[in-house]
């Protein structure tokens, strides 16, 4: 396996990462890769380590993906969901984990509503905390998946030309997206209705096309974004089927373009309005690839932080 330390004991954002943790990352996962292509899928790196998967929001994808990853690691593994647990009884995020802390867990994955969550929790606790989502924030390993399934579709990041096209407003998939992709030496253009991409957007680095033919017609790679309506606290949009017209991805409009492009999706996938389905599960289409890489990926985060002061 890829000896190296990253140079945080924490993963709250792409923010913290450096380009060389970045690459560092990639590498471990190429290792992990090749274990799960093997007929015994597993490893011993964290045989005594525990690790706990806190979830207050819904999740599918990350949550399998960590638990599996640390059951392919050897780790001994407890689940949380807030909707089963005694937060409905009004105890408080600390409380909780400090509850779970003392049964002798050593990292802490966390999903949370609220932005900021993971990075207060890092500051209160000695555990290594993993950001697995946090509120409008960050989601910190789906942009490095996304990322690691760029470069082994195309070989490399730099240079790629990725649009993020939809609800980038309310989407911590998009910023760390964003943040991760031009570390990496990639150009970025955000596509999608002026009421959902923020004013300031631009500062960090990226263009704005309004227009989805002209986003679609210069990018390699579309990565589509789900319209969040559970963080929409006004209407954005006139309607789910005007956004569709404008903003959905579907056969005929790939028809038109004069190149080929990949298309991505975090997931859960609205089809049908942000994408159809002739496109989802297309020969375009490498989201089942970004969800395989997803676990690789966890492993070499959860590997390279275990242990870490
Ligand atoms: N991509 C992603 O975060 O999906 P889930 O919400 O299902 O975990």
């Amino acid at each position: 396996m890829e000896s190296g330390q990253l140079s945080t004991r924490h993963l709250l954002g792409i923010q913290d990462l450096t380009v060389s943790d970045i690459q560092l990352i990639f590498r471990t996962a190429d290792g992990f890769k090749d274990v799960l292509n093997r007929p015994i899928k597993k490893v011993p790196s964290l045989r005594d380590v525990t690790i706990a998967n806190l979830f207050f929001e819904n999740s599918t994808r990350t949550k399998l993906s960590f638990e599996l990853a640390e059951k392919r690691l050897s780790a001994d593994v407890i689940n949380f969901s807030a909707g089963s647990s005694s937060v409905a009884k009004g105890e408080t995020l600390l409380d909780t984990v400090n509850n779970v802390l003392s049964m002798k867990v050593d990292m802490i994955v966390l999903r949370h509503p609220i932005q900021g969550a993971a990075i207060y929790l890092s500051r209160k606790i000695n555990a290594n905390v993993i950001n697995a989502g946090d509120g409008t924030h960050e989601h910190p390993t789906q942009a490095l998946l996304d990322a690691y399934s760029i470069r082994e579709k195309y070989g490399d990041v730099k240079g790629k030309k990725i649009v993020i096209v939809g609800d980038v407003k309310h989407s911590r998939v998009a910023l760390s997206n964003i943040i991760c992709l031009k570390k990496l030496g990639a150009q970025v253009k955000v596509c999608g209705p002026p009421t959902l991409i923020q004013k300031h957007i631009q500062t960090l680095g990226v263009k704005v096309e309004y227009n989805l033919d002209k986003a679609l017609e210069w990018c390699d790679i579309a990565n589509v974004l789900r319209i969040q309506l559970e963080r929409q606290d006004i209407k954005y949009i006139p309607s789910l089927r005007e956004y569709a017209i404008y903003y959905g991805i579907n056969k005929q409009r790939l028809a038109r373009l004069d190149h080929e492009i990949t298309i991505m999706h975090p997931g859960p996938i609205n089809r049908g309005v942000e994408l159809n389905s002739d496109v989802a599960d297309s020969e375009h289409s490498i989201i089942l690839n970004q969800v395989e890489n997803g676990v690789a990926i966890r492993m070499a985060v959860l590997y390279l932080l275990a242990g870490t002061k």
